[in-house]
């Protein structure tokens, strides 16, 4: 069966869950583990991130779109191309929390994002079973892009679905390309608000990458994501700029 959550905090039990912030974290962790990081420890707020810290890990994140005083990184993808250590501690508003929730009540998490599109749909299509698509929302709301991307993920998958997956389906069909969507929703307004443009133009970007970020362990009640093999495959910068010309069409 596939389901969606509309809201991070409504994760239930599952034999997978797939947790989707596209604006940002979830995109984020995609990018971070394709362009080199080992794995990313996903912190449940920022004080707590600042405890996890040990040497050479590199500390990422946002508070109303903005890096937190004292983090090395931002939350925006294109920050994690050149990796500073090993490992990344991420904490954000809304992707990580739902992160943390879903790793405490699902046997298998992962993570995704436009960025991983296709690898995703493959992962959940030899998989099977019972998938619950977590959208993180914003500040407790539903929003658009992470709904967006949970219909399009549940259409390219066979099965049977809830009438949640079928809304989402809905939605994910009335937007011609994925950058109509991320424009539209509540999850960019802050973005542009912080001049954060690129970063949704980035977001917008399918299948660059066929990192799947995993649930690995549980450390302390920190999740731990990495990815297995995969075949990273950065963008060029001008295939952001081409999709911010078009952006208005
Ligand atoms: C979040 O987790 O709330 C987001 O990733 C927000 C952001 O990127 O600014």
């Amino acid at each position: 069966m596939i389901d969606v959550a509309f809201i991070g905090t409504d994760v239930r039990p599952a034999s997978i869950a797939v947790v989707i912030d596209v604006l940002r974290a979830t995109s984020t962790i995609t990018m971070a583990l394709s362009s080199g990081y080992e794995r990313v420890l996903v912190a449940g707020g920022i004080d707590h991130a600042r405890e996890l810290r040990a040497a050479g890990q590199v500390l990422a994140g946002e508070v109303e779109c903005e890096m937190p005083e004292g983090f090395d990184l931002g939350n925006s993808p294109e920050e994690t191309r050149e990796p500073k250590g090993p490992e990344l501690i991420l904490a954000t508003t809304n992707g990580a929390p739902a992160i943390v929730s879903a790793s405490g009540s699902c046997d298998v998490v992962l993570a995704a994002s436009l960025l991983n599109f296709d690898a995703i749909v493959a992962e959940l299509a030899q998989a099977g079973g019972d998938i619950l698509l977590v959208c993180a929302g914003t500040n407790g709301s539903i929003t658009l892009e992470d709904v967006y991307l949970a219909g399009r993920i549940s259409v390219a998958l066979e099965g049977d679905r809830t009438d949640a997956a079928r809304v989402a389906e809905a939605v994910a069909a009335s937007y011609d390309k994925p950058l109509d969507a991320l424009d539209a929703s509540a999850g960019s307004v802050g973005l542009y608000a912080a001049g954060l443009d690129r970063d949704i133009a980035f977001c917008a970007q399918e299948s660059i990458t066929t990192a799947v970020p995993r649930l690995v362990s549980m450390t302390d009640g920190v999740p731990v994501l990495e990815a297995g093999a995969h075949d990273a495959v950065a963008p060029a910068a001008d295939s952001v700029g081409a999709i911010l010309s078009s952006g208005d069409s």
